[in-house]
């Protein structure tokens, strides 16, 4: 074989492997993390006062068996109090965040990417209509750099909120 033809099938093979890469879904899940690196989501403040895995604040109960992997980590963000956030770090060029609402409460949450605020998203400010709405997706971005990125979740300002974490997907 030529080296010309061998160059040809080298390069063939490496426009084919990058053009037509799988794209594959993986998860975060709030309490066991990224189900390929084990990575866990970052939450702050840290001493586990703030997010409680299994926290039931504002009379919310969700059924561990419709919570992914039956676990959520929850929050009461008070207006105007400290910070607190979620950080997710991942590599691709997806991301979806899926949170527990519930008619009773408001959830509220800013996005920052990548040290980016994302002001055109404007704040997530949702109330379910059914007692409590699993799997809802409160936040998603595609498109992405197939690159390292770092999304934080965090409620802030003059609303109080209630943050139920269960799971985030990345592509
Ligand atoms: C990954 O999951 C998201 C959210 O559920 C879905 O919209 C998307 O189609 C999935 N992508 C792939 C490649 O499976
Ligand atoms: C939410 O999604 C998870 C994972 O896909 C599933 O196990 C669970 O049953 C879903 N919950 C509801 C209420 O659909
Ligand atoms: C959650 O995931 C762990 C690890 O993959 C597994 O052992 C466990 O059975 C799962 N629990 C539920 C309720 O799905």
């Amino acid at each position: 074989m030529s080296c010309i033809h061998l160059l040809k099938i080298v390069i063939y093979f490496i426009l084919f492997n990058s053009t037509f890469a799988v794209l594959v879904n993986r998860t975060i899940d709030d309490q066991l993390g990224d189900e390929v690196t084990g990575d866990k989501p970052i939450y702050q403040p840290s001493d586990r006062k703030v997010w409680v895995p299994q926290g039931t604040k504002g009379g919310i109960k969700p059924d561990p068996k419709s919570a992914f992997n039956g676990t959520w980590t929850a929050a009461f963000y008070r207006a105007n109090s400290p910070k607190i956030s979620i950080t997710l770090e991942f590599k691709g060029t997806a991301i979806y965040v899926f949170f527990i609402l519930s008619k009773k409460t408001i959830t509220g949450c800013f996005f920052t990417l990548n040290g980016n605020f994302l002001p055109l998203s404007g704040p997530f400010i949702k109330k379910s209509w059914l007692d409590t709405q699993y799997n809802a997706t409160i936040f998603s971005k595609t498109d992405l750099a197939n690159s390292d990125h770092t999304l934080e979740i965090s409620p802030q300002g003059t609303c109080d909120a209630y943050i139920y974490f269960d799971y985030a997907i990345y592509t």
